[in-house]
């Protein structure tokens, strides 16, 4: 594709969706009325119930313990129907099932401040399962740019120590920079990019030490930072 195929390909396909209309988040309300913010989780992995989602709870555990105004929920992508080609126009088969459209609604939830994505590390990258949920949500971005300035954070959990899980939070930060949302990482004592699961390890995944502590990292860091953007920190 050469360059101006390209620009026309980015003003055709916002063209599409999004109109000449303002950030979404830019008109949200600085907090909810009663001061709380809420910090969603997805956990991408198809095996419901595993590490990722392990990880996630520990994740999202340590952004409430930063205020009593997080409010916090865990979503769990395992057995829904995700089809990542509908996010290039490729109409679902007759019949086929299509679970995302039931995620639109929480993830656009202006009470949703920040969104925590985890996923296995497959082949040293996100799981399938995650790529497509990602870049389906690309109608978000067509539709007022809806996740701008949402807070973001990515846990990655392989199987090994150094599986691959820095290479795929880079993976999956940059779909959520080019969706403008504030990306940060696992804040101190080692600040990285996000939290570096191990669920090989002896007692698994929760018991992976360093991992736990890049984890919690990352929950506060995505707390500390969700509440000074909605004005209650
Ligand atoms: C297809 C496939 C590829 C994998 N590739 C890697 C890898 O590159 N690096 C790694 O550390 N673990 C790898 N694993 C192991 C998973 O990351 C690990 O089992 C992880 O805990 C799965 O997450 P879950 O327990 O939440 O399902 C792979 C697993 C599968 C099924």
């Amino acid at each position: 594709m050469d360059s101006v195929t390209r620009r026309d390909f980015v003003r055709k396909s916002v063209a599409a969706g999004a109109a000449a209309v303002a950030p979404a988040a830019a008109s949200q309300p600085a907090a909810s009325s009663d001061g709380s913010v809420k910090i969603i989780a997805i956990s991408c992995s198809p095996r419901k119930g595993q590490s990722t989602a392990g990880a996630l709870g520990v994740c999202l555990q340590a952004a409430r313990e930063v205020s009593p105004r997080i409010e916090t929920e865990l979503i769990e992508l395992a057995g829904l129907r995700i089809n990542g080609s509908v996010a290039a126009g490729i109409a679902l088969a007759e019949g086929e099932r299509d679970d995302f459209p039931t995620l639109v609604p929480k993830l656009a939830d202006p009470k949703v401040r920040g969104i925590i994505i985890g996923t296995p590390v497959y082949f040293g990258n996100m799981s399938s399962l995650c790529r497509a949920f990602l870049e389906r949500c690309i109608v978000l971005y067509q539709n007022k740019f809806t996740l701008h300035n949402k807070v973001a954070g990515v846990v990655a959990v392989g199987g090994t120590r150094n599986g691959g899980q820095e290479v795929t939070i880079q993976s999956v930060q940059i779909s959520l920079f080019c969706q403008e949302m504030i990306v940060v990482g696992n804040g101190h004592p080692s600040p990285r990019l996000g939290a570096t699961v191990w669920s090989g390890a002896p007692g698994g995944a929760l018991k992976d030490e360093f991992g736990m502590g890049t984890t919690k990292g990352l929950g506060q860091r995505v707390a500390e930072v969700a509440l000074r953007v909605a004005g209650v920190s």
